[in-house]
């Protein structure tokens, strides 16, 4: 058996203002995150536990949604990828905040199934958003990916150095299932969600906390594929390339973790749990969710669920729980919204935001042209850079020929 230990409290990695520091902040010209935009996307193709069990899944509708709470899953269909989910999560988030993509300081996608090993996804999505001016990077923490990202991303504005930061969760992990482990296959869902984060004199982001322990690095696991287990034919013979999990010692961590991560960013936030009007969890399976809300003392309509609707959509699950709380306006002004996240690592995280946008956000039509005709644009100008660069390379080979001669 593996202990999960933590020792969260030494982990602060952006220790939030108690409510009376907020204004010497300000004083000192520093800005706060706030969140400005909000999108998701999940793929078309619905799967339900009963069309599992016709496709030969060792299992029954009864049993996943009474062990999981798990109705149905999204799943993609072939050829599509993570960068595409992420890019139409981003596009929305972008639309709601009415911010330009040039305007992008940074993309993180937060992923642990990315389109390719190298380069990144986020690359990718800031070529197809058209985000000239933007860095780009991935984060792997698995499940914890999208709240480890909102840390970072509140790092960079706090120290001035972006304004807007576009953070993306997006995860295809169907691609390495392997389908007739009962005990993986139902879980799982794909799709993506983005939170578009901008600089404010308004506190947004409170606190975050972030916490891993790599002893229980083989609970959940992709063994193969990587440097310690290159693909070769025995790899791939083996289905090293599958995702593994101790589904037991997976459900004590996450109750424990996610508890002591979400009271951790709570102190740090100088908040109380009354004081939360919604808490965003990790959406892996219902019984964890009401566990660790029953944990923190939270009524059920303070705890926002899911997980029947998509499965585990593994660093997607929050900005899509978030993007669907909003929508079902359970999200307002001025309220606090806890995300609390445990997945592989083993990592854990959670963060407290200060509500702050306007509800609802009216777009007038001529600036969704103008987004629509953004992208458009962006779309010629990565092609054109790419027939750019084959010219180039043309004419550098008929030259360096013709010098050789
Ligand atoms: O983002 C983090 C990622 N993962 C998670 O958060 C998952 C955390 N773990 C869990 O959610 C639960 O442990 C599971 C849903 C995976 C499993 O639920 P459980 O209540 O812990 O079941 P179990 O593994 O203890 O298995 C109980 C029984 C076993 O049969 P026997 O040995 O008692 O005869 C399993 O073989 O249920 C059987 N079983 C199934 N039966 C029908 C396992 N999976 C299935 C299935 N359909 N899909």
């Amino acid at each position: 058996m593996v202990e999960i230990e933590g020792r969260i409290d030494s982990k602060w990695i952006h220790s939030a203002d108690p409510p009376q520091l907020i204004k010497e902040r300000q004083i000192d010209g520093k800005s706060f995150a706030r969140v400005a935009g909000w999108g998701m996307y999940v793929p078309s193709r619905v799967v339900s536990n009963d069309q599992l069990v016709q496709l030969g899944v060792d299992t029954s509708d009864e049993w996943i949604r009474e062990r999981t709470g798990i109705k149905q899953r999204h799943l993609v269909s072939q050829g599509e990828a993570t960068s595409d989910l992420a890019v139409k999560a981003g596009q929305r988030a972008l639309d709601v905040a009415n911010v330009r993509s040039r305007d992008i300081d940074l993309i993180i996608v937060a992923t642990c199934t990315p389109d390719h090993l190298l380069p990144s996804t986020a690359s990718i999505v800031q070529d197809r958003l058209g985000a000239v001016h933007a860095g780009a990077l991935d984060v792997n923490a698995a499940c914890s990916g999208f709240v480890y990202s909102i840390a970072l991303a509140t790092g960079q504005i706090e120290s001035g150095r972006a304004s807007n930061v576009l953070v993306i969760g997006a995860d295809v992990l169907s691609a390495y299932i392997d389908w007739p482990e009962r005990s993986t296959s139902v879980l799982f869902g794909d799709g993506a969600g983005a939170l578009l984060l901008q600089s404010s004199d308004e506190p947004g982001v409170l606190s975050a906390t972030l916490g891993s322990d790599g002893s229980g690095a083989g609970l959940l696991i992709i063994p193969g594929g990587g440097t310690r287990l290159p693909p070769n034919g025995h790899t791939l013979g083996n289905g090293d390339h599958h995702l593994k999990m101790n589904g037991r010692q997976i459900f004590r961590g996450a109750t424990q973790m996610m508890e002591r991560a979400a009271g951790a960013a709570l102190r740090s936030s100088g908040l109380k749990p009354e004081d939360i009007e919604l808490l965003i969890p990790h959406q892996a399976n219902q019984r964890i969710i009401e566990a660790v809300g029953r944990k923190l003392d939270l009524n059920p309509e303070q705890v926002f669920m899911n997980v029947d609707k998509y499965g585990n959509t593994v660093a997607a699950s929050i900005p899509i729980a978030l993007c669907e709380a909003i929508e079902q306006g359970r999200v307002k002004p001025e309220d606090h919204i806890m995300l609390v996240s445990f997945g592989a690592g083993l990592s854990w995280a959670a963060t407290v935001i200060r509500w702050g946008t306007p509800l609802p956000v009216h777009r007038p039509f001529y600036v969704r042209f103008k987004q629509r005709l953004g992208r458009r644009f962006s779309a010629i100008r990565s092609i054109w850079r790419r027939w750019r660069r084959r010219l180039r390379g043309i004419v550098e080979r008929f030259s360096s020929n013709g010098s050789a001669l």
